[in-house]
């Protein structure tokens, strides 16, 4: 597609005397909702002031004067738009070039990028608040892979902070190692709780808290092979989850990791001259760029969020040398990455400006803020567990053949709520609802995975077709929906560029879905199996570009792809 919009713009340069360069032309380009208008259009808004004439009239010199390319048959001027109508060889051309993209997978070449997602905080239990930042960061991962980057997927582990100093506190006085063993992380969430709550009647607990967390930092053996145990015990549960998920990480340098790099640091920021004391603590001012100051070192010497995200930064420069560095946190944390990106650029970095926070929308239920404080809050292995013996009961009764049944379930339910959590543009807050997320009807995970087993189905019945490439379909005359099927195929390309651009997957889950109710329609309309020569050969190689199209965008979202359901 790209290559015609070239060809056009280059035929309309011709003819408006330099006002706009062939780019420029290209990008005022669009495609029009209706067929009737044709199958690329070109508004003529722009023209008016350099021609002092009505987009209008402008439109119908245009359409006159241009001389047709070869893939264009027919042009029309329509309110101020010139509309070009491809020929029907020109659709089958499109067709034969749909799933090439060299283009796009060079874009990224040679180049390094980390994306820092999921990184959930540990002794808590994987819950809904880190749904966004583990689907979507492992999306974005996959859309700047697909783009040739070589990415690097770091899970920033919260695994240090003064919480650990109370848990450890709460761990000697109620826990013990049976206990953790058995009940992992409920046992550890449950003495925090209990810690907390004591704490509010017993001042004295936050200060051994405190006590405790210092002597971490400084290396108690004791202590720190307590929060080595505990960090072993989440990372367990977390795994299953990521194992569920399908998904993967390069690197777990938590934020523990370093506690060894951040002296360095915290005497750069000084020799720098940043630091500042404010009420015994160290802090890097950011009144001039009307932001609180950033937090560096407690009173008591301990280290901050802040601080290990500066280290880790610094640290990541250096191994990985990235272009770019992005964070995919939920916005709340907003501030927090507009003030260390400040520090690391007073630091004088210039690679600061390749450091990139991703927000998404907080995620609510009935309402209210997720906390396991007040009982609102859903854990995702729930999540995921019921929307897997969901999809299992309905495989049970619908479909008594397919072979594997269980692995089935796991990819339907599972991509039902990768689906839902990508549907969305990321920064929209969401209310939680089951029934939303449990749904297998309409605009859902389940039902794209059924189209693309539906397409899989097809070819399976046309093997002999298949197997012998695709044959010549040439001079055949595709209908309306066809065209529009070949059409939407084409934007691929353009799609998986701007959800990089914008780091939004949602760019794809939505194609994704038009793309499905494109081939359906074509599905319904057309006899593929039971078709003739030319008409079979071109649908066939239609519904194959689908399966191959469909079943990229299902990799970039970090979905299965179902053969058969
Ligand atoms: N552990 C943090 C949280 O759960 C997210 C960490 C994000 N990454 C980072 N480099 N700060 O809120």
């Amino acid at each position: 597609m790209e290559q015609i919009k070239k060809i056009l713009a280059a035929c309309i340069a011709k003819h408006i005397d330099g006002a706009l360069n062939e780019e420029e032309i290209i990008n005022l380009m669009e495609y029009p909702a209706d067929a009737k208008n044709g199958d690329i259009c070109f508004p003529c808004f722009r023209l008016a002031k350099a021609f002092r004439k009505s987009p209008a009239a402008i439109a119908e010199e245009l359409s006159g004067k241009t001389e047709l390319p070869a893939c264009v048959d027919k042009v029309s001027a329509v309110s101020g738009y010139v509309n070009f109508y491809f020929t029907s060889v020109c659709y089958t051309e499109l067709l034969s070039g749909v799933t090439f993209d060299g283009d796009i997978t060079k874009t990224g070449e040679g180049k390094t990028i980390c994306i820092d997602f999921s990184s959930p905080n540990i002794a808590k239990k994987f819950h809904l608040g880190h749904i966004g930042t583990t689907i979507i960061g492992n999306s974005l991962r996959n859309i700047f892979g697909y783009c040739g980057y070589k990415v690097i997927a770091i899970n920033h582990l919260g695994d240090w902070g003064t919480n650990f100093g109370k848990l450890i506190c709460a761990y000697k006085m109620w826990s013990s190692k049976e206990k953790v063993e058995r009940d992992g992380v409920v046992e550890l969430e449950r003495i925090y709780a209990k810690f907390n709550k004591e704490a509010q009647e017993n001042e004295s607990l936050n200060q051994d808290a405190r006590d405790a967390f210092s002597e971490l930092e400084k290396g108690n053996a004791e202590y720190r092979e307590i929060w080595r145990s505990f960090r072993e015990i989440s990372l367990k549960e977390y795994m299953k989850t990521y194992n569920l998920l399908d998904i993967t990480f390069d690197s777990f340098t938590g934020e523990s990791f370093f506690t060894d790099k951040m002296p360095a640091v915290v005497e750069e920021l000084r020799e720098k001259g940043l630091l500042k004391i404010d009420d015994g603590a160290s802090v890097v001012d950011l009144s001039a760029y009307n932001m609180p100051p950033s937090l560096i070192l407690r009173r008591d010497g301990s280290t901050l969020y802040p601080t290990r995200d500066i280290a880790a930064a610094e640290w990541r420069k250096k191994e990985y040398d990235f272009t770019k560095c992005i964070y995919v946190t939920s916005a709340g944390q907003s501030l927090h990455f507009a003030q260390w990106f400040k520090v690391v650029e007073l630091m004088g970095y210039k690679w600061a400006k390749d450091l990139i926070h991703v927000p998404y929308g907080t995620m609510s239920f009935n309402g209210e803020k997720l906390a396991s404080r007040t009982g609102n809050i859903i854990y995702l292995d729930d999540l995921l567990d019921q929307a897997v013996e969901k999809a299992e009961k309905i495989i049970e009764e619908k479909n008594t053949t397919l072979e594997d049944k269980h692995g089935t379930a796991i990819a339907v339910g599972v991509g039902a709520v990768v689906f839902n959590a990508l549907f969305n543009s990321r920064i929209k807050d969401v209310d939680f609802s089951w029934d939303t997320a449990l749904s297998f009807e309409g605009n859902t995970g389940p039902y794209i995975q059924y189209t693309y087993a539906r397409s899989c189905s097809v070819l399976r019945k046309c093997a002999d077709i298949t197997e012998s490439g695709a044959g010549d379909y040439g001079r055949y005359e595709p209908n309306s929906d066809e065209k529009r099927l070949v059409k939407q195929l084409t934007l691929f390309r353009g799609k998986v560029q701007s959800a990089m651009n914008d780091c939004e997957p949602s760019v794809i889950t939505r194609y994704l879905l038009e793309t499905c109710g494109l081939f359906n329609q074509f599905y319904h309309s057309s006899t593929i199996i039971h078709a003739e020569n030319e008409t079979k050969l071109f649908r066939v190689a239609l519904t194959s570009a689908f399966k191959v199209i469909a079943g990229r965008c299902l990799d970039l979202l970090g979905m299965k792809k179902t053969e058969e359901i």
